[in-house]
């Protein structure tokens, strides 16, 4: 049994903590806030002991997930991995690519697993997509858009002081709520080469980014579009749009839309084989309660089995002595993506190279 420690005990700590609870070969086994009675809270509701410090606590378990505000996630990893610790880090892996270098470094040191979680990466549909997309059958990828247009008020910055500050949440709707399908864009598609971005603060009093968009290049030279914003009411359903010469495919909400590849009946005719001339049901505009996604609007909606799901595999990738499915040098790729379109709409929407 690995036992488990959860640190920081907010918005997201429950996800892992019920979890755990259904993760063979893991156990949660303490929890820890830095606010004492977060995690009495949490110890309550789990039937875990709250540890008191950090040398308690890494007394008590043997890895540990990070839930503390984003730009903490690199010091308080290394603490783990010092202690020995396997490591687990929510998204995004911290806010700037030394803080993350500095955590895989202290990991790979320590000699300790290190995780970052992309849970959407657990997805069915998000892996058949990629393991499409890889193996060639959309034939030449030509495009590949993610559009993230979700909604979160005033309410939801002014409650955590480090919400939509670039010290601790590092950025805005790209780095906190886009960074999800950023990194399964750029994974589907096989990495990007360079962005072109305007990104503004436009629906909120807050220092960093409520609306962005990017024009990507893959280093396959396919196109796309990366869109991400908390400021669209109601909060629609994220799109994952990926096009290739021998096919089309659209994920929303993780769920897929469409689905059409079709090598011989993309070369058909005037226009493709099998074209549809009516929109079938699943072409309608979907339902409203379709579109407007739960998570879009209400983080907490559709938590919890990918989580777990990834959990499991970072268990297992202990006990087994191999690496997670989402490792810490993973998540610096999306990671780097989101700085470089910061800097390309510093620049006045620049072409900038990811290095
Ligand atoms: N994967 C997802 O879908 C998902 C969803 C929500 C949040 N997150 C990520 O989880 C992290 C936490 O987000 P949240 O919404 O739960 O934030 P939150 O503000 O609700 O909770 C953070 C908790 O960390 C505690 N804390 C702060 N500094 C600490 C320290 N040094 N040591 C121990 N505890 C400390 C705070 O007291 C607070 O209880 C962020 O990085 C966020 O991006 C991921």
């Amino acid at each position: 049994m690995i036992r488990y420690g959860v640190i920081g005990c907010g918005a997201i700590h429950s996800v892992h903590c019920e979890a755990l609870q259904n993760v063979e070969g893991a156990q949660l086994a303490a929890v820890y806030d830095i606010v004492p009675e977060k995690g009495q809270k949490a110890s309550e509701r789990f039937g875990v002991p709250a540890a008191s410090s950090y040398e308690e606590l890494f007394g008590l378990v043997d890895a540990v997930t990070v839930c503390v505000p984003s730009g903490l996630h690199a010091d308080v990893g290394v603490k783990a991995a010092e202690a020995g610790k396997h490591v687990l880090v929510e998204k995004p892996i911290d806010v700037t690519v030394e803080a993350a270098k500095r955590l895989i470094e202290a990991c790979k040191t320590a000699g300790v697993k290190l995780g970052t979680i992309s849970q959407h990466r657990f997805s069915d549909a998000v892996r058949k997509l990629h393991d499409a997309a890889q193996s060639g059958e959309f034939g030449t990828l030509l495009e590949g858009d993610a559009y993230i247009k979700w909604y979160r008020t005033q309410k939801y910055y002014d409650s955590g002081d480090w919400r939509g500050t670039w010290k601790l949440d590092g950025g805005g709707c790209l780095i906190n709520q886009g960074v999800h399908y950023i990194d399964m864009i750029q994974w589907i598609m096989g990495g990007v080469k360079s962005v072109q971005a305007q990104v503004r603060t436009a629906a909120h009093d807050i220092e960093v980014e409520d609306i962005a968009t990017a024009l990507v290049e893959y280093k396959n030279g396919a196109i796309g579009v990366i869109q991400g914003s908390t400021s669209f009411y109601p909060g629609l359903a994220e799109r994952l749009e990926v096009h290739g010469k021998y096919g089309s495919v659209i994920l929303e909400g993780d769920k897929p839309k469409l689905w059409k590849i079709d090598a011989e009946a993309a070369a058909e005719g005037l226009y493709g084989g099998g074209v549809l001339m009516q929109p079938t049901p699943s072409l309608h505009l979907h339902d409203q309660e379709d579109v407007v996604a739960a998570a879009a609007s209400d983080p907490t909606a559709l938590w919890g089995e990918q989580h777990r799901l990834q959990i499991q595999d970072f268990t297992s990738a202990i006990i087994e002595n191999r690496e997670p499915a989402m490792t810490g040098t993973m998540a610096l790729e999306p990671l780097k993506v989101i700085l470089a379109i910061y800097e390309s709409s510093r620049n006045g929407g620049a072409r900038i190279e990811i290095k």
